[in-house]
């Protein structure tokens, strides 16, 4: 993470405008010593943290805000350490050159990315959990017209994969840095040819974690178009039996079920169990029918203000319902009539981590509204009772 250790640091007038950047407040933790920089960079929002720490004051991006690229952040580090006067100690902040880390990120998109403007000019196929990317980029160097999507939740396979598109001049891969149980939820209805889900992690202990389930296969069947298949593919009987279950759950289906039937490609996973001498499971699901198409709800906004009393009280609050949940971190005051607090909020699974700025009568998400999920539109009715209240 690029930081600045500082011996002194003086925080500027504020708002300033310093080149591209304008510093918009800072706003002070009401439990605790930290300092929260709002920052605008073109239609981008952030915050930079000040902390004390042992006489000195480390100064670096905010988690929760953290822009990309990261050339950004560096810049606005220091460019901040200059308007407040800093007496530098070390920093980590050389900076990479806007072009390299362009190149090297042109494939990977974010989730808002795929909200407002999924591609829809191709048939798209998906693969959850690409791991070492073989399959994947065997499938799309052999389907040049399909539009592919990789979902990962491992950082190490992302780079991997990244590379090895830029390598091979491969120009229909998307990947996506995501939960992919959560992604299904922004997919358009109808438009997906084939869902590949090869050797998920069998979660024995944790069965909740697994990507397949009811949900998930409803959400299946709604953007696999009338004929496309979900393909899970797994060394695990266990695992085998359990979706099993689930697809014959549902009141209509046709699957085709085979098992040690050689694949076009194996994964590293596959070439691994099957040396051990184990047996490798294929289901394939195809949907049926077509489905509605996809509305996502989008509106994340407040009614009025609140009061200070009220966030004073909200503080460390955590609300548990079914399937989300709503807990109120820190509050941070800006001026008598501005405040800052921070929140997580959503599924269990990928909960999302915000701040809700409050200023005059006025309440928004900072720095932008959360996804337009399930579990963000429930917890955000409750968000708006409890500031209400
Ligand atoms: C056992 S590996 C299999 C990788 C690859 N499919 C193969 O066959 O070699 C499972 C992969 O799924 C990823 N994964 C697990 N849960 C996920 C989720 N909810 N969304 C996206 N990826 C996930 C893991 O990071 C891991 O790389």
């Amino acid at each position: 993470m690029p930081h600045i250790v500082a011996k002194n640091i003086e925080v500027p007038q504020l708002p300033l405008n310093r080149g591209e950047f304008e510093y918009l407040w800072v706003a002070k933790a009401l439990n605790g010593d930290e300092q929260l920089v709002g920052v605008r960079y073109k239609d981008l929002r952030f915050l930079l943290k000040i902390k004390p720490k042992e006489g000195r004051y480390v100064i670096k991006g905010d988690k929760i805000t953290r822009p990309a690229p990261t050339y950004i952040l560096k810049e606005a580090l220091k460019n901040f350490c200059e308007a407040a006067r800093c007496e530098v100690l070390y920093d980590n902040l050389s900076t990479i050159k806007p072009s390299h880390v362009q190149k090297a990120r042109e494939f990977l998109k974010d989730i808002d990315y795929f909200i407002h403007q999924f591609p829809k000019h191709k048939e798209v196929w998906i693969e959850v959990g690409f791991g070492s990317g073989r399959h994947l980029l065997y499938q799309a160097k052999t389907h040049p017209d399909i539009l592919f999507v990789g979902i990962e939740v491992h950082k190490p396979s992302i780079e991997q994969l990244l590379g090895q598109i830029a390598l091979q001049k491969l120009d229909n891969i998307l990947v996506l840095d995501y939960d992919a149980r959560l992604f299904m939820e922004f997919v358009p209805s109808n438009i997906v040819g084939k869902i590949f889900v090869h050797f998920p992690v069998p979660w024995d202990k944790k069965p909740h974690r697994r990507v397949i389930s009811k949900a998930f296969l409803t959400e299946a069947k709604r953007v696999l178009k009338p004929g496309g298949v979900l393909e899970l593919r797994t060394d695990s009987k266990n695992y085998f039996d359990y979706a099993l279950e689930i697809f014959l759950d549902e009141p209509k289906a046709k699957m085709e079920v085979t098992k040690n039937i050689e694949p076009p490609i194996s994964s590293k996973y596959e070439d691994r169990w099957v040396r051990l001498g184990k047996d490798i499971y294929d289901i394939r699901f195809e949907n049926l029918e077509s489905s509605e198409e996809l509305v996502l709800d989008m509106d994340f906004s407040f009614k009025g203000g609140t009061q200070k009393e009220t966030l004073i009280k909200l503080m460390g609050q955590t609300k548990v319902y079914d399937d989300y949940f709503v807990h109120f971190h820190k509050l941070y005051e800006i001026d008598e009539k501005r405040y800052l607090m921070e929140l997580s909020f959503g599924s269990f699974d990928r909960p999302e981590h915000k701040y809700l700025l409050m200023q005059e009568d006025t309440i928004e998400y900072f720095p932008k509204p959360p996804v337009p999920s399930k579990a963000n539109k429930k917890a955000h009715i409750k968000i708006e009772e409890a500031l209400h209240a």
